[in-house]
C-alpha cells in the first residue's frame, strides 16, 4: 500500500503513524514483543557505549527526533537520529525522493530538510527512556556562508549536547552544496577541534563519509581521524549511478541501497586495513539481510545501520538480521559480534 503513494508522502504517513502509536500506553511493548530478538552473542561494546544487538538505524529516516522513543520497540540495537541543523530550514524542491524498485535503490536529494536544532533537542529532552544509544547526526544550512562552516556544526553540537549518546559529523551528503569538500583535511581537523574544545562530559564524535571519496583524500584523512575521531560511520549515499538502468543517469541525488552495497563494503575493508582496526567502524549501505551484515563485520564494521534495505523489506528485518547474525557467528564458531570483526581482511598486524 505504501508503495503505491509518492515515496515522501508514504514516509511522513509513517513517521505520524509511528507518532501515534508512541502516545498510546503499551504500544512500544507490544511492538516489541513482536520486532525484537535478542541474543547474548549480539551485545557489544563500542566507543564505550553498550549495544544489545549491532544493527542500528541510519541517519535520514527520524531527522527531527520524532520517534526516537518508540523505533527501538523495531528491534534496533541503536537509533541515529538527524541530520539535525541548527536552524530550522525547508530543504530542496519536491520532488525530491524516488524509488528504484527494479534495483531495489532509492535516490534522494532532500537536502537536510529540517526544524533545526532546538527543535530536536526538546524532542530528545522529553524522552522518558532509552532502551538503546541515541546518535545525534549533525549537519550545515545550507547558506551557510562559506568561511562559516564550523560554526554551523558548533551551533548544532551546542545545542544538542546534553542529549546525545555519541555524534556525527555529516561531510559526506551529496545535497548540500559543498558539504562534501568539508572532507579535505584541513577543513575537518578545524571542525574536530573546535567540536571537541566544548565537547564536555566528553562523548564519541564519529564522522560519515562519502562512498564517492578519492583513494588519495581518504590517505590523507586517516590519520587525522585516528587522532581526533572516535570513529567513522561508512558510508553515505554515492553520486555514482553503478548498474542502474539509463533513465536515472541524470535524476540528481544521492543514492541508497542494494547497488551501494559492495562498494560500501571495499571501503569498510580498505579502512580496516588502513586504520589496523584501531579506528570503529559504523558499516551502512545496502545491507538487506544477515549475510550483508555479516560481511561488513567482517570487513572491519564493529556496527552497522540499514535504512533502504527497512523500506523495502519492512519492519521484521531487524529481527530477521539479529537472528541470521547469531546463527552466522555460532556456524563459524564465534562467540560474540567482535570476534567477527575484520575477519576478511588481512592487516599488517593484527592485536591480540
Ligand atoms: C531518504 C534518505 C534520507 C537520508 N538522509 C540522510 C541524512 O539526513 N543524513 C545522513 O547522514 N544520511 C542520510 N541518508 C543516508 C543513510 O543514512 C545511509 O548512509 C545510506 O542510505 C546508505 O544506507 P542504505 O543503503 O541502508 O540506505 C539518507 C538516506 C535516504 C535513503
Amino acid at each position: 500500500m505504501l508503495f503505491a503513494l509518492d515515496p515522501e508522502r508514504a514516509h511522513q504517513g509513517v513517521l505520524a503513524l509511528l507518532e501515534l502509536a508512541a502516545k498510546i500506553p503499551g504500544a512500544a511493548g507490544a511492538l516489541g514483543a513482536a520486532f525484537s530478538y535478542s541474543h547474548p552473542s549480539l551485545e557489544t561494546e563500542v566507543a564505550g557505549l553498550r549495544f544489545p544487538n549491532p544493527v542500528g538505524l541510519a541517519a535520514g529516516f527520524d531527522k527531527d527526533c520524532r520517534l526516537a522513543g518508540i523505533l527501538p520497540a523495531f528491534g534496533f540495537g541503536f537509533i541515529e537520529v538527524g541530520t539535525v541543523v541548527a536552524r530550522p530550514q525547508a530543504g530542496n524542491p519536491k520532488p525530491r525522493l524516488f524509488r528504484v524498485p527494479e534495483c531495489d535503490a532509492l535516490i534522494n536529494r532532500l537536502g537536510f530538510n529540517s526544524r533545526g536544532a532546538s527543535h530536536a533537542a526538546e524532542k530528545l529532552r522529553a524522552l522518558r527512556s532509552r532502551p538503546v544509544p541515541i546518535g545525534v547526526n549533525l549537519g550545515i544550512n545550507a547558506d551557510t556562508p562559506a568561511g562559516h562552516e564550523v560554526q554551523g556544526y558548533l551551533d548544532a553540537f551546542r545545542a544538542l549536547q546534553p542529549f546525545g549518546d555519541y555524534y556525527v559529523l555529516n561531510v559526506s551528503s551529496p545535497n548540500t552544496p559543498g558539504l562534501r569538500e568539508l572532507q579535505d583535511r584541513i577543513r575537518l581537523e578545524r571542525i574536530l577541534t573546535a567540536l571537541r574544545s566544548v565537547n564536555a562530559p566528553r562523548k564519541p564524535i564519529f564522522v560519515k563519509l562519502s562512498p564517492d571519496i578519492p583513494p588519495a583524500q581518504l590517505d590523507h584523512l586517516l590519520p587525522l581521524l585516528r587522532d581526533q575521531a572516535e570513529g567513522l560511520v561508512v558510508c553515505n549515499t554515492t553520486v555514482s549511478r553503478p548498474g542502474l538502468p539509463d533513465r536515472w543517469a541524470d535524476v540528481r541525488g544521492g543514492l541508497s541501497g542494494l547497488p551501494l552495497r559492495d562498494r560500501s563494503t571495499q571501503l569498510i575493508a580498505e579502512i580496516y586495513r588502513r586504520t589496523e582496526g584501531e579506528l570503529p567502524v559504523i558499516g551502512v549501505g545496502g545491507i538487506f539481510g544477515p549475510e550483508d551484515a555479516y560481511q561488513k563485520l567482517r570487513a572491519g564494521a564493529s556496527l552497522v545501520q540499514v535504512y533502504t534495505g527497512w523500506i523495502y523489506r519492512g519492519p521484521g528485518l531487524v529481527a530477521t538480521i539479529n537472528r541470521g547474525l547469531a546463527e552466522l557467528l555460532k556456524d563459524h564458531g564465534l562467540s560474540c559480534v567482535r570476534d567477527a570483526v575484520g575477519r576478511s581482511v588481512e592487516v599488517l598486524e593484527r592485536k591480540p
